[in-house]
């Protein structure tokens, strides 16, 4: 199974690192967005990284314009005619991500792999929005995904082996790791990360120390590289509570439920450093 021409859905802080690193490792990209401005944002963000690179002396000039020569701009879902494998990264929702690959396995060919990035999601239920759950598999990339390792890899009900082994494959010419992990909720970097930030939110919530005092603990106490606070706007506290609600519905076990101030926070529209608020203000 040949991978040559990928597309990326979502040009969002994810979709954006994903295109990145696959035109890095020379593959052509499509890169998608439903809104126009959020590919010119999530353009702008691979040519600053490129750019830190050059300065960095890790990349010539040269071929930061091959790789961003590399990355063609859409925003029309029909350009999955010509991909080899379609890689999602859109909002953390189950029937946004059905919708999509309901309409991609109407669109891209036969042979084309349908991947997503979700969370948390089930690779199943995703692939049952298809004729062809054979080819739809989990490809979790780690955000920032220029920098992280890790890339999990789900395996739906029935994706096949020769679609688990060419996205193994894909992924080590990405320069990252692959682990194997089973398809249930959360799989498992956000079934421990997640509870883990929900629990620091509550702290906060319970009055038990401040916001700071409680990303100074997990720092120097852990040695976290960020607090679980400043984690969670990283991430983004959208998808931090829709991974939350996936546990929670998934395992129907009360240990997960959302943190109200979660809730109130994503409600106030403080999504993180993606809009500017979430615990601390960018
Ligand atoms: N995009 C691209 N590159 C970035 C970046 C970004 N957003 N942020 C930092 N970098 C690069 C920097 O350019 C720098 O590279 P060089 O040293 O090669 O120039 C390098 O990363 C280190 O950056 P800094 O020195 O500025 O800062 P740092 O040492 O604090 O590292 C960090 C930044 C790598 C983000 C580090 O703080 C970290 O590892 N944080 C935790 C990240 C984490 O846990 N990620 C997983 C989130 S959970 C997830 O992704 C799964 C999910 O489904 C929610
Ligand atoms: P984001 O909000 O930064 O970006 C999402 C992008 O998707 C936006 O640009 C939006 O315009 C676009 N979009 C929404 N609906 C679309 C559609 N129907 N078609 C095309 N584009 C559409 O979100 P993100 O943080 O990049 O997360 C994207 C996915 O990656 C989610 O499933 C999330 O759970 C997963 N993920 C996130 C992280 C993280 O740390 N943020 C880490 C790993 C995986």
């Amino acid at each position: 199974m040949t991978i040559q021409r990928v597309m990326v859905i979502g040009a969002g802080q994810m979709g954006g690192g994903i295109a990145q690193v696959c035109a890095q490792a020379g593959y052509d990209v499509l890169l998608n967005d439903i809104k126009e401005e959020s590919y010119e944002k999530g353009l702008a963000v691979i040519s600053k990284n490129l750019s830190r690179n050059v300065e960095k002396g890790r990349m010539s000039e040269d071929e930061k314009t091959g790789v961003l020569g590399r990355i063609t701009k859409s925003l029309d879902l029909q350009d999955a005619k010509n991909a080899d494998i379609v890689i999602e990264a859109a909002v953390e929702n189950m029937e946004v991500k059905r919708s999509i690959f309901a309409k991609l396995d109407e669109i891209a060919p036969d042979h084309a792999i349908l991947a997503s990035n979700t969370s948390s999601l089930p690779i199943t239920e995703i692939a049952a929005a298809t004729n062809r759950p054979e080819k739809v598999i989990g490809m979790h990339f780690m955000n920032p995904v220029p920098v992280m390792k890790l890339v999990e890899i789900i395996r739906g009900l029935a994706t096949d082996n020769d679609v688990y082994e060419a996205v193994e494959t894909m992924t080590k010419k990405l320069s990252k790791v692959p682990v194997e992990v089973n398809d249930f909720p959360g799989f498992v970097a956000n079934r421990i990360l997640m509870p883990m930030i929900n629990e620091a939110i509550y702290t906060v919530y319970e009055g038990v120390a401040t916001k700071e005092a409680i990303d100074e603990v997990m720092k120097l106490g852990m040695n976290h590289p960020m607090g679980p606070l400043q984690l969670a706007d990283f991430i983004g506290l959208d998808t931090c509570l829709y991974i939350m609600e996936t546990l929670h519905e998934g395992f129907g076990d009360s240990k997960y439920r959302p943190c109200p101030l979660l809730r109130k926070y994503v409600k106030a529209g403080w999504l993180g450093k993606k809009t500017g608020r979430g615990f601390y203000q960018y």
